[in-house]
């Protein structure tokens, strides 16, 4: 091994999070990429990642949901590898366990509304609390987490997915605000929310059916033009949310 970079996918199991692990193996500059989430074990699209590039593909359990795994795996890396130049962090939720967006005011639920901010909003900002450590070393690195543009208020013109929006929408916050106070004491520290687009997985699954095929990414897309926005941040951009083609979207 050489003193490449060191990149960590939160999520990195399925959909863009995959993509993205794949990329970066892809990419010689990384000396190791490690995919994170609650099902890396016995998981074959990693068992097949390992096979092709061996121990620069490593894994780490982390359940976004429990502030306590977020902890030991922040601790559990930090022996494996001091120091992070990009984390990722991909996971999130739509649907499934109970959720289901909202069409109307009469389907909220304060139980949909609260674990939708526990998965998009809660364990972003635990993410950001726990693995800073890792992430101000002095040099660039990147903490970048996955939002949508429909957390945007500016931008909300359609209404609906009430969980979903206010969930992306606190993580904004939360993240935005991560970055002021990192700003003073990690100046090489860039903190960003990014929207991916409308990405083939089983999140966007139920609800693509009128995207036109040329708004449609594969996650291998998507992950290259999210790196590619990633690779030209500086530090003005820290704070701020970005979409896949790199211009900026309204808080
Ligand atoms: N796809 C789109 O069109 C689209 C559009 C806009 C924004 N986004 C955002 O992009 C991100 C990635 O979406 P995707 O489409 O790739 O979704 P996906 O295919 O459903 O994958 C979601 C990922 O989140 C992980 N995850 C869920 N709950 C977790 C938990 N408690 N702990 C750890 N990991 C957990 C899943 O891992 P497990 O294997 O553990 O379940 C999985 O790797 C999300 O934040 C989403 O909101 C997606």
């Amino acid at each position: 091994m050489t003193n490449g970079l060191t990149a960590l996918v939160i999520g990195g199991t399925r959909g863009i999070g995959l993509g993205l692990v794949e990329a970066l193996l892809a990419d010689p500059a990384y000396d190791r990429v490690i995919a994170a989430g609650r099902t890396v074990g016995g998981h074959a699209g990693l068992d097949r990642l390992t096979t092709t590039h061996g121990s620069r593909c490593d894994r780490l359990h982390l359940d976004l949901a429990d502030e306590a795994s977020i902890e030991a795996a922040a601790t559990e890396l930090q022996a494996r590898a001091p120091a992070l130049q990009l984390l990722i962090n991909t996971a999130g939720q739509l649907h499934g366990d109970g959720l289901q967006p909202e069409r109307r005011l009469a389907d909220v639920r304060p139980e949909r509304l609260l674990a939708s901010y526990a998965i998009n909003a809660v364990g972003p900002i635990l993410v950001a609390k726990h693995f800073q450590r890792l992430l101000a070393h002095g040099e660039r690195a990147v903490l970048a987490t996955l939002s949508a543009r429909v957390g945007s208020i500016g931008d909300n013109r359609l209404g609906g997915w009430y969980a979903y929006r206010a969930a992306k929408a606190a993580q904004n916050q939360l993240m935005h605000t991560a970055a002021i106070e990192l700003a003073r004491r990690a100046r090489e520290l860039i903190v960003v929310s990014l929207h991916p687009g409308t990405v083939e997985t089983g999140l966007s699954a139920p609800f693509r059916g009128n995207v036109a095929a040329e708004r449609l990414f594969t996650p291998a897309f998507a992950a290259e033009r999210l790196l590619a926005v990633i690779a030209g941040l500086d530090r003005e951009s820290s704070g701020r949310f970005y979409a896949w083609d790199g211009s900026e979207i309204p808080w």
